[in-house]
């Protein structure tokens, strides 16, 4: 293949996900040594954004398939799954936290910790298994590059979708307080 009809597949675009948020992380890492607290505001909300952005496209489009295409990675899915709820739980303990305050460097530092375990899982045992299976990668890379621009030219739509979810959180005040 011809450097120029080379086209990123599924699993390259989810890799470059993966390091580009992880590049966040030391930024967001940098603005915190410096004492810059909007920097940090701004880094996490971009971190929050892309890791809400790479799971939904991941959980529309990516583990379907995986799901189908590739039945013995089922328990590796389901493990996932349950790392991403996890995920949005702290993210949206960050989008909620003041950020000058402890208690948000401590929720980036663990969301930052969650991702590298998931991201390293996903990397070193998910994706070599699916490389290896009959899936149209391309195929795939071409639906969730399209989900992505969806979603990134309306930011408003992922955020829409991720204020109707139900939230469990039992130590937040009823309506009555
Ligand atoms: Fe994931
Ligand atoms: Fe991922």
């Amino acid at each position: 293949m011809s450097l120029f009809s080379k086209k990123d597949d599924a699993i390259d675009l989810l890799k470059e996900d993966h390091k580009e948020v992880d590049q966040m992380f030391d930024a967001f890492e940098d603005c915190k040594d410096a004492g810059d607290t909007t920097g940090k505001a701004r880094i996490s909300g971009k971190i929050c954004d892309a890791l809400t952005i790479h799971a939904m496209v991941e959980e529309e489009i990516f583990y379907p398939a995986v799901e189908v295409g590739v039945p013995e990675a089922s328990e590796m899915l389901a493990e996932a799954k349950v790392e991403h709820e996890g995920l949005k739980r702290l993210i949206a303990d960050i989008e909620q936290a003041n950020p000058s305050s402890q208690e948000y460097d401590a929720d980036v530092k663990v969301l930052g910790e969650q991702v590298k375990h998931h991201v390293k899982e996903e990397e070193r045992d998910l994706f070599p298994k699916v490389k290896k299976s009959d899936l149209d990668l391309e195929a795939l890379g071409d639906r969730i590059a399209a989900r992505k621009r969806e979603l990134g030219a309306s930011p408003t739509a992922f955020k829409r979708k991720r204020d109707t979810r139900p939230i469990i959180d039992i130590g937040a005040p009823g309506p009555n307080g």
